[in-house]
């Protein structure tokens, strides 16, 4: 209610409150490399519209006089009492944003009550961001190395450095049609903005050096891989003015990208792999990117603890199916047995809510953070947590609920269509 009052009276917020004033401002705020990868999506964009479209076709239904004076936020998910049913949807090359991105974005959700994600393309060490979370919870997002020494090794970093879930990110293992980067000629990974974690990494940083060695031995013009130079030959045609290689002339960031192009992910991955991961950690694995009840099911099998229903705010399959829309089937096979998160097309308070009463049990905040980052750094992303927090928190009290559980147990939910 001090977010709401300080507007009412009079004092205007310098992050814009409306979603399309934050996104307007951001975009401003941002150079034109850096809006094309965050705000775009696959191909024509249809996912990202059908994610919005989907929060549309449900109306929140409000109920009167049931003494709401007194709500609480708090929920409990993964073994822990939580203040907000919010998290930090994990979002990567964030350094395209802000220099200090990472490290700013996680003392924003430590202080706001939110975990902070920490991706696998971070422009940021895990440790880093763990020291700036100071004692508050966070977690690392996992992309499934081709090399299985890396995925230990960034596994055993997130434990030691004190993460408390492993999300593990399926729908990413090549990256999507992504029309606005590829018309920049940017591809934000192999430009180094998103290897943080690798070149921070022992096991990276030897292979690195091996390839380094070799290239070096081979003469003054160093072989890529054919990753590489299928990257590298699409940036050329489509601008032949600017040589992507030049910048990488010296042999070690060379290498570098080279190797993250190669060890980045493996498409080969099956229900099997599963169980080598649960062997090597105890933190609880959760998988995001379930679209299918199915695959829910086939999640709980393998003994995963949770899984986020998402399709990466529509950057990976373009056509896909509304991810608000797949949340009612997953929310309905999985039956309580592990927690379902959800993300992709969240803009507001009230869009949390209605994820909430649709069955999710936590629920990913993703672009709008980015875009309060953009325009007011750490306290940008402070703002924009509050004022969703606070949208979820009034809407609550008008729809007549006190607590996020009541949300899905009180019927303030109905299709549009109407019943
Ligand atoms: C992402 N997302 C993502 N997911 C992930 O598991 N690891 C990552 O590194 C990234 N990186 C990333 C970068 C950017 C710029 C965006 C927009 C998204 C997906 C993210 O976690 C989440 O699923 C979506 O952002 C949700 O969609 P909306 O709500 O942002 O539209």
């Amino acid at each position: 209610s001090s977010v709401y009052r300080a507007g009412a009276l009079g004092t205007r917020p310098w992050v814009p409150v409306a979603p399309v004033r934050l996104e307007r401002a951001a975009r401003r705020a941002m150079s034109r490399r850096a809006w094309a990868y965050v705000a775009g999506s696959a191909g024509t964009e249809a996912t990202a519209a059908a994610n919005r479209a989907a929060f549309d076709r449900w109306h929140l239904v409000p109920r009167v006089l049931r003494d709401v004076a007194t709500r609480d936020l708090s929920t409990e998910v993964l073994g822990r009492h939580r203040d907000t049913p919010l998290v930090l949807a994990p979002m990567g090359a964030m350094g395209l944003v802000r220099g200090d991105a990472d490290v700013a974005v996680a003392r924003a959700a430590a202080a706001a009550g939110v975990p902070y994600v920490a991706s696998t393309q971070a422009s940021a060490p895990m440790e880093e961001t763990a020291r700036a979370v100071d004692g508050a919870e966070w977690w690392f997002q996992l992309y499934w190395s081709k090399d299985d020494e890396l995925v230990t090794s960034l596994v055993r970093r997130a434990e030691a450095a004190g993460a408390s879930a492993l999300v593990v990110t399926l729908d990413t293992h090549v990256l999507g049609w992504r029309a606005r980067d590829l018309d920049l000629g940017h591809l934000p990974f192999a430009r180094g903005e998103g290897i943080a974690q690798y070149t921070s990494d022992p096991v990276f940083v030897d292979l690195v050096r091996r390839r380094a060695a070799a290239a070096v031995a081979s003469g003054p013009r160093p072989r890529p891989t054919p990753a590489a130079l299928a990257t590298l030959a699409s940036i050329a045609r489509r601008h032949p003015g600017r040589s992507f290689a030049e910048r990488l002339r010296s042999p070690l960031p060379r290498a570098a990208v080279e190797t993250f192009l190669d060890v980045f992910s493996r498409s080969d991955l099956t229900w099997d792999h599963l169980a080598w991961l649960r062997e090597r950690t105890r933190l609880p694995i959760v998988l995001k990117g379930i679209q299918h009840a199915d695959d829910a099911e086939r999640a709980l099998d393998a003994g995963v603890d949770g899984v986020v229903v998402s399709n990466h705010g529509g950057r990976q399959v373009d056509g896909a199916v509304g991810a608000l829309d797949a949340l009612p089937a997953v929310v309905a096979r999985v039956d309580g047995r592990v927690p379902v998160l959800f993300d992709s097309g969240v803009r507001g308070g009230a869009d949390v809510a209605k994820a909430l009463a649709l069955g999710a049990d936590l629920v990913g905040l993703g672009r709008p953070w980015a875009y309060g980052l953009a325009v007011g750094g750490s306290e940008g992303v402070d703002e924009v947590l509050r004022n969703v927090l606070a949208e979820l928190d009034l809407t609550m009290a008008l729809v007549g609920v006190r607590t996020v559980r009541d949300l899905r147990d009180d019927d303030v939910l109905v299709p549009a269509t109407g019943r």
